[in-house]
């Protein structure tokens, strides 16, 4: 297989960056008054404005024709037809499976997993129905009022998302919370006004072993019967969703309340899974199919459109052309609505789990970057906080703009001035301010300096009608395949997380030399060595 930097369009885009790399976005708009117009694209209800990105048909053109040489499409392809292209794992990657309708075929090993999804969406779909209803009682027959999601991780980070980005659309009696960190401050402060006898905890783990999730569950049967006092509250009070029901059974929960789901859906793209049981409970089931309509149509616009007008594919090769021409180390993620909180922490786990690799397919070190750093904020919180550096500093940072044209919560005219801000900050960061312009406002020239916005400074503009179950799909799917992509291109696995690996088991060495009272004989490094010492010291166990 050709190495990447091997390829022509990999050496054609080496040589076009030479020769636009002095490129100013304020000449390449006066050249081209209608760039703004041309450089989009429109799905699934997503406005995609990659105008003010450095970048010319060009560079589309050859960014196309690399996506065509590594074999973008046949990827595509097979993912959709099921292959086991996580090879690391030797599974299929199907979350697309997950949200198709329920006539599709889509096939693993030669059987339609198509009506499995559905039967579980139904199952999900009875039991959402009957808690929004007031019909699932606790064990002491007073009904469920407080759900608690427990999982970290993919098992959160989208359900948390979901909830928070949807909330507008949710049942305002009842109480969700999320419960992911090991640290137990996260627990007490979810449950502290919670009353057990109405409160169902749905303990989210693909695997039902990890560390977090699995203490976490532990402390909330105990809360539980410290204060129903009786084994048999646990039944009413716990549900699971896994793929592991030998484990579930295990822990206590009767597998007939667990929710299956299956190992070809990743634990970073579980959320239309079963994972998102919590999310539906919240919606209802209606709006959660809207949810997954929603995903399906970008699933589609990807498996589909040709890439010059695909969306994510669009994206994908964007970051790309960041990441691996122009030095680019980081991607901001700038949702201008509030809603929108958890969506950056969402994609970080999505996009760097992912993509944070440097070996290719076959096990060979990686000659070019790969995945860059995801961060953000809500607008226009961002701008009164870190948008300084990206203005001002030494570091060429992406940015992707969120917005949407109506608000669910009008009010005077905050959506107005909030979306103003959006659209001022990409432009500021597109053009500038020159020191001319600086001195014409009548800027001292001491000043002037200080006061000179170079420009130049990339964005995507992503806009819809308004956030809607249906809107949020198609987001959510744009950054997954997205994030596809860019591993397509890369060569390597997006669906393994192997990084994640030796922290636990070191995790597990150490937390028994914390806990016990006779001193450990410790053999790590000096530092952490002595750490242990302190920690143990500060603990009064020396
Ligand atoms: O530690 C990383 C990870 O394996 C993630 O990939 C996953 O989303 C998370 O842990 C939680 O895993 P589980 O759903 O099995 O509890």
């Amino acid at each position: 297989m050709t190495m990447l930097t091997q390829r022509p369009a990999w050496r054609a885009l080496e040589a076009h960056y030479q020769a636009i790399r002095g490129a100013h976005l304020r000449q390449l708009f006066a050249d081209d008054p209608h760039r703004g117009e041309r450089l989009v694209a429109e799905a699934a209800g997503l406005y995609f404005d990659y105008a003010k990105n450095r970048l010319t048909d060009e560079t589309i053109g050859l960014l196309v024709a690399l996506a065509e040489e590594c074999g973008l499409r046949a990827k595509i392809d097979a993912m959709f037809r099921g292959e086991r292209i996580n090879t690391t794992e030797d599974r299929a990657v199907l979350h697309v499976a997950l949200r198709a309708p329920r006539g599709a075929v889509i096939e693993v090993d030669g059987v339609n997993v198509v009506p499995e999804v559905h039967a579980v969406l139904d199952r999900m779909a009875a039991f959402a129905a009957q808690v929004r209803a007031g019909g699932w009682a606790g064990f002491t027959g007073k009904p469920i009022r407080n759900l608690v999601n427990i999982g970290i991780g993919g098992s959160d980070l989208g359900p948390v998302m979901a909830y928070e980005a949807l909330k507008h659309y949710s049942d305002r009696h009842l109480t969700v919370r999320f419960v992911s960190n090991v640290d137990g401050s996260d627990f007490a402060e979810a449950t502290r006004d919670l009353d057990p006898a109405e409160t169902l905890f749905i303990v989210a783990s693909k695997t039902f072993t990890t560390l977090e999730t699995m203490t976490n569950a532990r402390t909330a049967r105990a809360w539980l019967l410290g204060a129903l006092g009786d084994e048999a509250a646990v039944a009413r009070h716990f549900v699971a969703v896994s793929t592991n029901a030998a484990e579930v059974a295990k822990f206590g929960i009767d597998t007939t309340n667990m929710f299956g789901f299956w190992d070809w859906v990743g634990g970073r793209y579980s959320m239309t899974s079963a994972i998102g049981l919590s999310t539906m409970v919240a919606l209802g089931p209606e709006r959660y199919r809207e949810l997954l309509d929603g995903f399906h149509a970008m699933d589609e616009h990807f498996r589909t459109a040709p890439f010059a007008s695909n969306l994510p594919a669009l994206h994908g090769l964007l970051t790309i052309w960041y990441a691996n021409f122009s030095g680019v180390e980081t991607v901001a993620i700038l949702p201008y609505d509030q809603y929108l909180k958890r969506f950056p922490a969402y994609l970080q786990q999505l996009t760097m789990e992912s993509n944070g690799k440097s070996v290719t397919l076959a096990g060979t070190p990686v000659a070019y970057q790969t995945g860059p750093i995801y961060w953000g904020e809500p607008g226009t919180n961002g701008q009164h906080s870190f948008y300084q550096l990206i203005h001002q500093g030494t570091r060429l940072i992406v940015c992707d703009f969120i917005g949407f044209a109506t608000t669910l919560n009008p009010l005077g005219n905050h959506h107005d001035l909030l979306m103003a801000n959006m659209f001022a900050q990409a432009e500021a960061l597109a053009f500038g301010k020159t020191a001319e312009e600086a001195l014409a406002e009548g800027t001292p020239a001491w000043l002037a300096p200080h006061r000179t916005f170079a420009g130049n400074r990339p964005s995507n503009t992503i806009l819809a009608a308004r956030l809607t179950p249906a809107t949020l799909g198609a987001l959510t799917a744009f950054y997954e395949h997205s994030v596809f992509t860019q591993g397509v291109i890369w060569n390597i696995n997006p669906f393994d997380q192997w990084g994640v690996e030796l922290g636990k088991v070191l995790a597990g060495r150490i937390a028994p030399e914390l806990a016990g009272e006779a001193t450990p004989a410790l053999a790590h490094d000096s530092s952490t060595n002595t750490l242990i010492r302190r920690y143990r010291a500060l603990c009064g166990r020396t």
